[in-house]
């Protein structure tokens, strides 16, 4: 379904407005809900641009909310600056507090609409995106714009649920997505909406061969995908030509 500019304008305040309600919840959430797999899932993620450790880069993290993926490059790749994007303001202050005094002056949280970034063309050694683009309309202008900031022969590489619709532990993790996550999420954030939503655009996501056919259209090369916990999430790869 092709929806019109407006409800995509319309669609981002809604999230924006979601996860600035959720804020203060959701490191708790995250980790409690995935059992703590979510923390070595960005490890792969951000083992996945392949940057040499030493590179004084540039990276950007879009979709950054409370900085762990951008803390994770940080880490990992202590001479490179990073670029945290997001349009949800209290996510950004959440990660804010948890960047360390060494790393202050290379770790940029900016608000700022993965649609419209605001950062020069082919300024970007390469770039990530954790759980971001599910909530991203429409994809095509994101990695538009990604294509744009990324410098030639930089990496972008995607972490994201696979599609909810696939019978993963004999239906034991769809149960849980659809029952029991939204139950706990509303539990301890009082925001049912929130969780309903989670589930939900889990399962309308599209499979990684269908991602992967979206990321080679929009003229991507050298797309590959790795499964992590059965298909539960991927990493998906991209190589801006
Ligand atoms: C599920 S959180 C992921 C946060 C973080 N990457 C992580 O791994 O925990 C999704 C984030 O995407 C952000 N987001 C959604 N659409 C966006 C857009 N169009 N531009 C910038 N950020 C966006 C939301 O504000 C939210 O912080």
């Amino acid at each position: 379904m092709t929806l019109s500019p407006a409800h995509d304008v319309e669609h981002g305040r809604r999230v924006a407005s979601m996860f600035g309600r959720i804020a203060g919840f959701y490191d708790f959430l995250n980790h409690a809900l995935s059992l703590g797999l979510d923390i070595v899932w960005r490890k792969r993620l951000v083992a996945g641009i392949e940057m040499d450790r030493e590179r004084e880069g540039c990276v950007l993290d879009l979709a950054a909310g409370t900085l762990d993926v951008a803390l994770e490059i940080a880490r990992r790749h202590p001479r490179t600056r990073i670029v945290a994007a997001d349009f949800t303001l209290p996510m950004l202050r959440r990660g804010q507090a948890k960047i360390k005094p060494d790393d202050a002056g290379r770790i940029f949280p900016v608000q700022a609409d993965g649609l419209a970034l605001p950062l020069p063309d082919a300024s970007m050694d390469a770039a990530t995106i954790a759980f971001g683009i599910r909530n991203i309309r429409p994809r095509q202008a994101a990695y538009a714009e990604m294509l744009r900031v990324l410098k030639p022969g930089a990496r972008f590489c995607i972490l994201e649920f696979g599609t909810g619709k696939r019978r993963i532990w004999g239906g034991a993790y769809n149960f849980y997505l659809t029952k029991v996550l939204p139950g706990f999420g509303r539990l301890v954030s009082g925001d049912a909406a929130a969780y309903r939503y989670l589930a939900d655009t889990i399962r309308a996501f599209p499979d990684e061969d269908a991602l992967a056919g979206e990321l080679t259209r929009a003229g991507f090369t050298a797309v590959s995908h790795t499964p992590l916990a059965s298909g539960i999430v991927f990493v998906h790869r991209a190589v801006r030509p």
